[in-house]
């Protein structure tokens, strides 16, 4: 199984990303063997939604909050994703934690809410370019798993995405071999912690030229696509090659 999933972020506006979802209803044909999913922001998601079920394209959450209901205001709840038609949310993107502050510790709480809420998390690692400088990528990944999986009992999917921080937004993909190297050692770590079997995916730059390079490794299982799954033509380029390779 190979899964693309497609990050807008805070690219598009309520318009935009209605007629993204057209498009991407119009031209996707998501092949066997492949999940394909996209995470548009919090309020374009029930309007994404009402144009994407039916199709075999499914949806996510950017971000959730880890409390469930009642006086919690700005926050959106993995309960009230799920029952607009969520399959998915990352967990501990990046950006949430670079640029907004998250801690491992929320990132977890996340995680459990996720999984009691019956959405797959798709937990987000990765080392900043001073880890890498400083020798640190395998320790650094090492410590966000131990946080993330250390004592956690569950039956539910998680999966994993391997996002090295300095890759993300800047067009400078990380090599696929060390993409495939960090997630051999990123699976064997989980394994340390948890028993079921962990996707894990790539992320970073990923676009409608390299994706094919990662996808073709039977240890990648997809890849975690964002400025290039705004474009319907770019995402519908990315899903096709995974054909290659289930
Ligand atoms: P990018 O983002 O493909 O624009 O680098 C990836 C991500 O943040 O998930």
């Amino acid at each position: 199984m190979k899964y693309i999933f497609g990050n807008w972020k805070m690219y598009l506006d309520h318009a935009e990303s209605i007629t993204l979802a057209g498009s991407i209803r119009d031209m996707v044909q998501v092949p066997e063997g492949t999940v394909c999913a996209v995470f548009p922001n919090t309020l374009a998601f029930v309007g994404v939604h009402e144009i994407l079920k039916g199709t075999d394209i499914r949806l996510g959450a950017q971000n959730v909050s880890w409390v469930p209901r009642g006086a919690y205001t700005g926050a959106t709840s993995t309960e009230l994703f799920r029952s607009s038609g969520a399959s998915y949310a990352l967990v501990g993107h990046s950006e949430r934690r670079y640029i907004f502050g998250e801690t491992d510790e929320a990132a977890r709480k996340k995680l459990e809410a996720c999984l009691d809420s019956k959405i797959t998390p798709v937990v987000c690692i990765g080392e900043t370019k001073e880890d890498r400088a400083d020798q640190k990528a395998e320790y650094r990944v090492k410590k966000q798993i131990m946080k993330l999986f250390e004592g956690l009992t569950t039956t539910e999917q998680i999966m994993v995405a391997y996002e090295p921080v300095w890759a993300i937004g800047t067009g400078d993909s990380c090599d696929a071999e060390e993409a495939l190297r960090m997630i051999t050692l990123i699976k064997e770590e989980i394994k340390v912690y948890f028993s079921g079997a962990v996707p894990v995916l790539y992320g970073g730059s990923v676009d409608e030229k390299n994706a094919v390079e990662y996808l073709s490794y039977g240890a990648i299982d997809g890849v975690l696509v964002g400025s290039a799954s705004t474009d319907a033509v770019r995402l519908t380029k990315i899903i096709e090659s995974s054909i290659i390779s289930v």
